[in-house]
């Protein structure tokens, strides 16, 4: 297992402030968390596109806290050094504080997150405030908030006026003030991403955002190109193609299975000659 430190809310800050460049992906499960723990990303995001990639679904809206409590325990029990970041999902830190508190610490005591990210700008200041006041860290999330898809109507780049550049530089520093350690920039014009970067003091880590942000974060499935047929994006880079060789393999174990040449004498155990005659005799068929 890594030897490396584990990396903290400080750490990302400091990173940011020496000009290292942070790197997150995202992860749902033991084997994808321990994969990224190898690699040694800096920060595991559980997020809600659990929904997309995982679990069928075609927005992020019907992911539970549940779903996202029991993914998060898998990732959790893989990742030693990186930074494990849980998804707040859609709705559960838009009604009282006390839900929003009471959701925010499943993530953290039945999922072991070390920090929960949240949707939206200005609007959830108070959210993000009373987490932070209960020892919750949070991540902040603005720009294409696919929570808000259906709102928002379509996956849009966001930041493309003036106004909306105005109104997305305000939130950012918003949540800064109300306490979030890092922010995430989904789809967001690469010049904002960048001014950004310099007005806030926090990490921001762009998704669709351009270079000139603290950091990055990539959906695994994208970036691995781990589906059956995946669909291309112009802010992801595919560093491999998983998906085919799975399928390839599924397909040659199909085969072998329906043509004999699997299970081979290499993958079969044997009793003692001695106890196959005594049982079966010699024509190793089992005795009337
Ligand atoms: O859920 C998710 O994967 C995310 C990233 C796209 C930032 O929120």
């Amino acid at each position: 297992m890594s030897a490396r430190k584990p990396v903290t809310t400080a750490k990302l800050r400091k990173m940011k402030e020496d000009g290292v460049p942070i790197t997150v992906v995202t992860a749902y499960d033991y084997p994808s968390a321990m994969l990224a723990e190898l690699a040694e990303v800096d920060a595991i995001l559980v997020g809600d596109s659990l929904a997309n990639v995982v679990l069928g679904y075609e927005s992020t809206v019907p992911v539970t806290i549940d779903d996202m409590v029991h993914h998060t325990k898998a990732v959790t029990r893989a990742a030693r050094a990186s930074f494990v970041i849980a998804d707040m999902p859609f709705n559960t830190y838009h009604g009282s504080i006390d839900a929003t508190l009471r959701n925010a610490s499943r993530l953290m005591q039945e999922g072991l997150a070390k920090a929960v990210k949240m949707e939206g700008g200005a609007e959830i200041v108070p959210a993000v405030e009373a987490c932070v006041r209960a020892g919750i860290p949070v991540m902040a999330h603005i720009g294409l908030t696919p929570q808000s898809i259906h709102q928002i109507g379509g996956y849009k780049v966001q930041g493309k006026s003036s106004d909306q550049a105005v109104k997305l530089m305000e939130d950012a520093k918003a949540l800064e003030a109300a306490g979030a350690f890092s922010i995430v920039l989904e789809l967001v014009t690469e010049q904002l991403a960048a001014q950004m970067t310099r007005a806030l003091s926090i990490p921001t880590i762009g998704i669709g955002a351009g270079a000139g942000c603290s950091g990055q974060v990539l959906v695994f499935h994208d970036l691995l190109g781990y589906a059956a047929k995946p669909q291309p994006k112009r802010f992801v880079k595919e560093y491999a193609r998983i998906g085919e060789q799975i399928l390839q393999g599924l397909k040659q174990y199909v085969k072998e299975v329906k043509d004999g040449s699997f299970p081979g004498p290499e993958h079969s155990f044997k009793m003692d000659d001695d106890v196959a005659e005594y049982l079966y005799g010699s024509s190793g068929k089992p005795q009337a």
